[in-house]
C-alpha cells in the first residue's frame, strides 16, 4: 500500500485513535489540537485517554517518523486528505453545534492543496458537507463524510476492525480516494451520497440507544411483575434477529455520543417535519432510569438519603474507559447528592484516588478514593455503577465488613447476586430483585 499524507485536525478520542491507526496502517500522519498542553503531552509520548493499546500505537507512530503533533493547523498545507475530529456538542436547542467544524474549515481553507479532501469524521447532521464547503471558502477541494463508529474502550480495535467503512460523498473519484487510505482493512464498504453517509451515524447511535431503553423498560417491567431480567434477555437473545450484544440492563445510556446524537435526530427529523416519537420515548425512559437507580438505592437505606453516605463502584460512563462526559453514574450520583447523600467512590481510571485537573468539576462533591474497599468504609450501601470487570473478583467478605450494612444496588447486574445473599448482603439488580 502507498503512504498517503493525511492530517488529523482535533487530538481526543476519535481524532487521536485515527491519527495513530492511520500511521500504523503505514500512512504519514500530523495531528493538530489547538489544545497546547494535550499537544505538549503528546509530542513526548504521553496518551492523554485511557484506550487500550492506543500508547503503544502513539509511540511506534512517533518512533517511525510517521506520526507527528502540531498546534498549528495551517500544517493542513501539506496533506492530501483533512479529517475533521473536532466537537459536535450539543446546542441550545438539541441540535449539533457546528462552530468548531466551521472553525477549523476556516482556517485550514486557505493553506489546503487543490484537489485535497477534507473528511468529516465528526458526527454531523445532514448537510454539513455543504456547511464545510462554505467555510472552507475553496472550489477545488473535495468535501467528503466518513462518520466513525468506533466505541471508547476499544477504540483501536474498532477502528482497525470496523463491522464497516461509510464513505459519504458526491464525486466518486474522492469517494475511491478515501477508501484507499483504508487498504488493508477488511470491513464492508459502503459508498454512498453524504446526506445518506451522515444518517446512517445518527441512526446507528440511535438505534443502540432505543436497544437499550428497550431492555430498561422491560427490566422495569420485570420487577414489577417478579421476572428475572438477566435470564429474559438470555431468552431474547438466543433470536437472530435479536443478539445479544446491547441487551444488558444497567443505569441508563449515556457518553459523550448517545445523549446529544439523540437529540440531534430528533431535531434533525424535526426541521424536515417528522415528530421522532419513538426516539423522544427513549430518551424518556432513559432520563427514567437514572430516577429508577437513583430511587432503588434511596429504598435499599430505608426511604431516605440525608445523611447518609452510599459507597459508589464506577464513575465512567462505561468500563476500560476514562472518559466522564454524560456519565450516568454522575446523574445518579448528583440526584442522591440532591436528597443529602454523601458519594464516597472508586473508579479503576482513577487508581490513585488523583483526580486530573479538567475532571475536577465533573466530580465535584465525590470523594474519590484510590480503593474499592476504602470506598465501603462505613457507607450504609454499595452502588455498582459502571462495568469494570475487576469489581466481580473483589473481596466480599472484607466488603461487607467495611460496610455499615451488607447492602448493594448491582446497577448493572455484574455481581455474583447468590453468592453476595450466601454472604449476608440485601441484593437489588436492575429488573431482578
Ligand atoms: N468519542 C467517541 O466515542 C466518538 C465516536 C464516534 C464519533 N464521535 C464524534 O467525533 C467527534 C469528536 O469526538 P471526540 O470524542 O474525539 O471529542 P474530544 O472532545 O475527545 O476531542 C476533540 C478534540 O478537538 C480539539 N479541537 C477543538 N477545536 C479544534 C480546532 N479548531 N483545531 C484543532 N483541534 C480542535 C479539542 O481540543 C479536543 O482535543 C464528535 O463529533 C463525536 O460525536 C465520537
Amino acid at each position: 500500500m502507498s503512504a498517503q499524507t493525511v492530517c488529523v485536525i482535533g487530538s481526543g478520542y476519535v481524532g487521536l485513535t485515527t491519527a495513530a491507526c492511520f500511521a500504523h496502517l503505514g500512512h504519514d500522519v500530523v495531528c493538530t489540537d489547538i489544545d497546547a498542553d494535550r499537544v505538549r503531552r503528546l509530542k513526548a509520548g504521553e496518551c492523554p485517554i485511557l484506550e487500550q493499546g492506543l500508547d503503544n500505537l502513539l509511540r511506534e507512530g512517533l518512533a517511525g517518523g510517521r506520526l507527528r503533533f502540531t498546534h498549528d493547523n495551517k500544517e493542513a498545507a501539506g496533506a492530501e486528505f483533512i479529517y475533521l475530529c473536532v466537537p459536535t456538542p450539543q446546542g441550545d436547542d438539541g441540535s449539533a453545534d457546528l462552530s468548531y467544524i466551521e472553525s477549523a474549515a476556516r482556517e485550514i481553507g486557505p493553506v489546503l492543496t487543490a484537489d485535497s479532501v477534507v473528511i468529516n469524521k465528526s458526527t454531523v447532521p445532514v448537510g454539513s458537507t455543504l456547511v464545510v464547503e462554505r467555510a472552507l471558502g475553496r472550489s477545488d477541494v473535495h468535501v467528503v463524510s466518513n462518520p466513525e463508529f468506533l466505541r471508547e474502550g476499544s477504540a483501536v480495535h474498532d477502528f482497525l476492525n470496523p463491522d464497516r467503512i461509510v464513505i459519504g460523498a458526491e464525486d466518486q473519484s474522492a469517494a475511491v480516494r478515501v477508501a484507499s487510505l483504508y487498504l488493508g482493512i477488511a470491513a464492508p464498504l459502503i459508498v454512498t451520497d453524504p446526506a445518506s453517509a451522515e444518517t446512517i451515524k445518527y441512526a446507528a447511535n440511535a438505534f443502540l440507544a432505543t436497544k437499550i431503553s428497550f431492555v430498561n423498560a422491560i427490566a422495569a417491567v420485570c420487577e414489577a411483575v417478579g421476572a428475572d431480567m438477566n435470564d429474559v434477555v438470555l431468552g431474547m437473545g438466543y433470536d437472530k434477529r435479536i443478539g445479544h450484544e446491547f441487551l444488558k440492563p444497567g443505569p441508563g445510556w449515556g457518553g459523550s455520543c448517545f445523549p446529544k446524537d439523540s437529540r440531534a435526530l430528533v431535531k434533525i427529523a424535526d426541521n424536515a417535519g417528522y415528530e421522532f416519537d419513538l426516539l423522544k420515548g427513549v430518551i424518556t425512559v432513559n432520563t427514567e432510569q437514572f430516577d429508577r437507580v437513583a430511587a432503588r438505592a434511596v429504598d435499599m437505606v430505608g426511604g431516605s438519603v440525608d445523611g447518609v453516605t452510599i459507597a459508589v463502584w464506577g464513575l465512567t460512563f462505561k468500563a476500560r474507559t476514562d472518559d466522564l462526559r454524560d456519565s450516568p453514574a454522575l446523574e445518579i450520583i448528583s440526584r442522591l447528592r440532591a436528597g443529602g447523600a454523601t458519594i464516597t467512590a472508586f473508579d479503576p481510571s482513577m487508581p490513585d484516588g488523583k483526580v486530573d485537573d479538567h475532571k475536577r468539576s465533573a466530580l465535584e462533591g465525590i470523594d474519590v478514593v484510590d480503593s474499592p474497599y476504602a470506598a465501603c468504609e462505613g457507607a450504609a450501601a454499595l452502588l455498582v455503577l459502571t462495568e469494570w470487570d475487576e469489581f466481580r473478583w473483589l473481596d466480599f467478605d472484607k466488603v461487607g465488613e467495611l460496610l455499615a450494612a451488607k447492602r448493594v444496588i448491582d446497577g448493572r447486574n455484574l455481581l455474583d447476586r447468590e453468592s453476595l445473599r450466601r454472604r449476608g448482603f440485601a441484593y437489588a439488580g436492575i429488573g431482578r430483585v
